[in-house]
């Protein structure tokens, strides 16, 4: 299938160059606009709305970009996407890029040989450029959970600054003032989120974070939350409380606790994200931050799938809400 870049290599301009040719959007001298008409005129070229109602109607299939299937907050988010495309006649087909860019990049080349009609997108990192390649194409993508700020798309994320904020000032309320942190990776806008959260929620109660009870490696598995806690526990004055930036690691945390007879919530508080469906089953139940999973996917392909009909309205970038579940794992501390 001939692509916006094969037209714009015949015509020797840039991707942007032939798509302001082809919408019209901003000036073009009348020597480059020829041999863009000509280019396309030369290799068949159809404009990106034709393309996309035909690759809609030749192959109704939507891939659901996700970095980890065996997260259960992934899980429950994909399961939104795929429950509309399939109310609407599109097949969702599950991406698992493990956290890898080059993953990711073979999932989307392998969907665009199948010419799928779109994509939901949560990024592993470092992929923009190419997402903005299949933009420039005509290819519709909704961004969801990461946020990408510099990609012009439309995106659906949870308000993970708020979030964070929250779950600190839960804590700082209970009387905590030792608290420590299990932050993953800060290339994502969504740790980048949290974190700012967290350490204003800290700035506002006149409390210094100390660096000595954050711990930076979290990787968003259970693992990294239970080397996370070892971590922090080495400090000689430990803390009362630990916020896990995800449910997963705050297990770790939990687990870390019960291997070292830390009483929870006696003798440490202890604070997840995203409210994992296993979360009020863990023992004891995770005081957490519940984010609208379901909800994230179910809108992203909503919007995805208005898209692929056409639908040309501005870029849409929406932001759910998210909410403190209080439970079992949080209480005012012992000492302070
Ligand atoms: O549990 C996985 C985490 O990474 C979630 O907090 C979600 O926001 C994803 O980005």
């Amino acid at each position: 299938m001939t692509t916006i870049k094969d037209v714009a290599d015949l015509a020797n301009v840039s991707i942007a160059t032939v798509s302001r040719v082809l919408n019209s959007s901003a000036y073009v001298s009348p020597e480059l606009e020829a041999r863009v008409h000509q280019a396309i005129e030369q290799l068949g070229y159809r404009p990106n709305a034709l393309a996309r109602h035909l690759r809609r109607s030749e192959n109704p299939t939507i891939g659901i970009l996700i970095p980890d299937s065996k997260n259960p907050f992934f899980a429950e988010m994909a399961k939104g996407v795929e429950d509309v495309c399939f109310s609407q006649g599109f097949v969702a087909v599950l991406c698992d890029t493990d956290e890898q860019p080059s993953k990711a990049i073979g999932h989307l080349d392998l969907l665009y040989q199948q010419r799928a009609a779109g994509f939901t997108v949560v990024s592993p990192g470092q992929i923009t450029p190419h997402l903005q390649q299949l933009l420039d194409d005509g290819y519709c993508i909704v961004v969801v959970d990461r946020a990408l700020s510099s990609l012009e798309t439309d995106s659906v994320v949870s308000d993970n600054y708020g979030g964070a904020r929250q779950a600190v000032e839960h804590l700082l309320a209970l009387g905590h003032s030792r608290i420590g942190f299990v932050v993953s990776n800060l290339e994502h806008e969504t740790i980048q989120g949290r974190w700012a959260g967290a350490k204003d929620a800290m700035h506002c109660a006149g409390i210094e974070v100390d660096p000595d009870l954050v711990y930076t490696d979290g990787d968003e598995l259970p693992g990294s939350g239970y080397e996370g806690a070892e971590f922090i526990f080495q400090h000689k004055k430990p803390p009362t409380a630990i916020f896990a930036f995800n449910d997963l690691m705050a297990l770790g945390v939990l687990r870390y606790a019960q291997r070292h007879q830390i009483e929870v919530p006696k003798e440490l508080s202890v604070v997840g994200f995203d409210d994992m469906m296993l979360a009020s089953y863990s023992t004891p139940s995770l005081t957490t931050i519940l984010q609208p999973k379901y909800e994230l996917g179910q809108k992203a392909a909503k919007i995805l799938l208005r898209r692929i009909r056409g639908d040309d309205s501005p870029v849409i970038q929406m932001t759910l809400p998210t909410k403190l579940v209080v439970r079992e794992s949080t209480a005012p501390p012992l000492r302070t």
